[in-house]
């Protein structure tokens, strides 16, 4: 996918508060996700550049957390969490209630561009397990007849 020096200025102005901070390097990886829906290697640039570090160690952050992709995700992202706590308490099911419903994989985007369906490792709420993250909402103790009509509604507005 293209960006467009527009799109990566604009970027590179959201960042530049973070160039001097030590712990900066992770907020502006979250931050080319959240603008470009994943963290492509021309914002890695950006990145690297800004924060004065070799793309390397950029690229290293974004494959080593799960979190973080360099394909875009779609306009609603679904994450159900299987962490421990949660897959104690059968949230498996809800990952694969989750796939049928919106007729895409765990770990992938529908080929339209709509969703995507992603596997969460612990929100750091297990007390509250099962608990499933919906465009940056998160669902606690979530049941499978919540989840469906979630993902009903999602599909409904989209
Ligand atoms: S294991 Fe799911 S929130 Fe911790």
């Amino acid at each position: 996918m293209e960006y467009t020096q527009e799109a990566l200025q604009t970027f590179k102005e959201a960042i530049v508060p973070y160039k001097d901070r030590p712990d900066g390097l992770l907020p502006v990886v979250h931050i080319a996700q959240e603008q470009f829906r994943c963290v492509p290697v021309a914002a890695q640039k950006v990145i690297a550049e800004v924060m004065n570090v070799s793309v390397a160690r950029v690229s290293g952050i974004v494959t080593f957390y799960d979190y973080f992709t360099m394909t875009p995700l779609g306009n609603h992202v679904i994450e159900v969490c299987v962490g421990t706590s949660c897959y104690m308490q059968e949230s498996k099911h809800l990952l694969a209630v989750a796939s049928e419903v919106l007729q895409v994989a765990p770990g992938e985007t529908r080929a339209d561009g709509e969703v995507s369906l992603r596997i969460g490792r612990c929100f750091g709420r297990c007390e509250h397990s099962p608990n499933v993250e919906i465009d940056h909402t998160m669902h606690l103790h979530v049941s499978e007849q919540e989840l469906r009509q979630y993902l009903n509604n999602l599909e409904d507005h989209s």
